[in-house]
């Protein structure tokens, strides 16, 4: 695999899309972008200081004086707010029930393309979240929109929280997924939604290793 490439990955929440991404990205050397992470570190900031995440240009302000750094490392990606780690703070319910809200803001958007623009300046790198193949990495040459039932979306987060030992249920976690799906795709600046070009995998009956497989044949076909 000689030519550097971009990959764009890019569906609903629990899709699959961090999962399949990290394993691409190492099978392929390249480098692995969370775009949701760069969301969610902004969210998390926003309600410590208590910035209110429907005041766009608050917001704005609040994210042109923040440094969000993204690192790789043996346990995952880690992600750091102004030099803290701040990886586990932006995985609460408290910033995944606001991060839409923060994310529908033209100004807060066009700032993150611009910061995911700049990492993929040199190619080789998967990147995921809702609008990478249509917005941010528009001529990379692979991209995928990836799916799953809302139900199997559901079971997966909750057998995440199971295995963390959180509380979790099922029914508020299909109501709360379903609400963000619906946020993400009826916005107005760079909603949800499958690039023409992209590449639909359904994976709600697939494994990872099959859901991979399919990429990498795909990344393949396109770095000969
Ligand atoms: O991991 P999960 O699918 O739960 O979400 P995420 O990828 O961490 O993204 C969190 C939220 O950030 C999404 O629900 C979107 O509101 C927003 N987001 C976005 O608007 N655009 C992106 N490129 C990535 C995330
Ligand atoms: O990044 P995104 O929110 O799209 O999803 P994720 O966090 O990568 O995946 C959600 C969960 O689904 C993880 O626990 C994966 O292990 C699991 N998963 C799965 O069971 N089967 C797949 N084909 C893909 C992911």
């Amino acid at each position: 695999m000689n030519k550097k490439i971009s990959i764009a990955i890019d569906g609903p929440a629990a899709a699959g899309k961090s999962t399949i991404a990290k394993i691409v990205a190492e099978a392929c050397h390249y480098i692995y972008v969370d775009t949701g992470a760069m969301y969610r570190a902004l969210t998390y900031k926003a309600l410590q200081q208590s910035v209110s995440i429907t005041n766009e240009q608050d917001l704005f302000t609040l994210l042109m004086e923040t440094e969000i750094e993204l690192q790789p490392s043996e346990q995952g990606q880690l992600v750091f707010v102004d030099g803290q780690n701040v990886t586990s703070d932006i995985r609460t319910h408290d910033v995944t029930n606001s991060v839409s809200e923060v994310a529908k803001h033209r100004l807060i958007r066009e700032e993150m393309v611009r910061r995911q623009q700049l990492f993929a300046e040199s190619g080789g790198v998967v990147m995921d979240g809702r609008d990478i193949g249509t917005h941010v990495l528009p001529n990379a040459e692979v991209k995928i929109f990836m799916i799953a039932s809302v139900e199997e979306r559901a079971e997966r987060r909750h057998q995440e929280n199971i295995k963390k030992g959180f509380q979790s249920d099922i029914e508020q976690l299909k109501r709360e997924i379903a609400m963000r799906d619906k946020l993400d795709s009826e916005r107005e600046v760079s909603p949800l939604r499958k690039a023409e070009d992209a590449i639909e995998i359904d994976t709600t009956s697939l494994t990872i290793q099959q859901v991979v497989n399919r990429i990498m044949s795909l990344v393949q076909e396109r770095t000969r």
